[in-house]
């Protein structure tokens, strides 16, 4: 039996929220290295700069000597060819999640059979998070305590030119 001491966990983290870090948490007690690799995804019109989506990751997981964050160009088994990785681990939210998950877990598959997608159960606290919302609730000034890691917060406000709300003001 092969051992899996490598895992990726792939995603556009424009930013990186409390359930990507609940997941990031989770997958790096399973395995030796896992590396979180930033999508440059400009389909979406990102928020944050890669660089900036990178820096803020790394101050997140400061505090996890085993989890490596880098960004990818191409492919996604190509790129964890390149870092040895034998597993792609993802998270799933919702069954709304499934079609689009499992469409992506068998290309992977089919265009690199040795790499396997497993997938991590979302924390109920956070099957209903995405960065978009957060984005939204920043823009609209609505506190976001809870729903991204503490250090998000300032980057957040800061890029969206806002200041950081009182937190009192979600609870109505
Ligand atoms: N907690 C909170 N939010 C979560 C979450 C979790 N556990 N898991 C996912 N989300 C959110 C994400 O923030 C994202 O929100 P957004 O749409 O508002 O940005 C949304 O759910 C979708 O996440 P995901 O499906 O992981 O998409 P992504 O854009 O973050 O990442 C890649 C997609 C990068 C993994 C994928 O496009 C890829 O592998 N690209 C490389 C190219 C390639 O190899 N293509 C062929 C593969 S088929």
């Amino acid at each position: 039996m092969t051992e899996c001491r490598i895992a990726i966990y792939p995603g556009s983290f424009d930013p990186v929220t409390s359930g990507h870090y609940d997941i990031i948490v989770r997958a790096s007690r399973l395995f030796e290295k896992l590396i979180v690799a930033v999508a440059p995804n400009p389909a979406k019109q990102p928020l944050f700069t890669v660089e900036e989506r990178i820096a803020i990751l790394q101050e997140v997981c400061a505090s996890l000597p085993n989890v490596q964050v880098e960004t990818f160009e191409g492919l996604l088994v190509d790129f964890a060819m390149k870092r040895g990785a034998q597993v792609i681990v993802k998270g799933l939210r919702a069954v709304s999640d499934f079609d689009y998950e499992l469409q992506m877990a068998l290309t992977n598959r089919r265009l690199c059979p040795q790499i396997e997608t497993i997938f991590m159960m979302t924390n109920s606290e956070y099957v209903f998070l995405s960065s978009s919302m957060v984005k939204e609730i920043a823009r609209l000034g609505g506190s976001v305590q809870g729903l991204v890691p503490k250090a998000v917060e300032p980057h957040l406000y800061r890029k969206l030119g806002r200041a950081v709300p009182n937190r009192e003001t979600n609870r109505g």
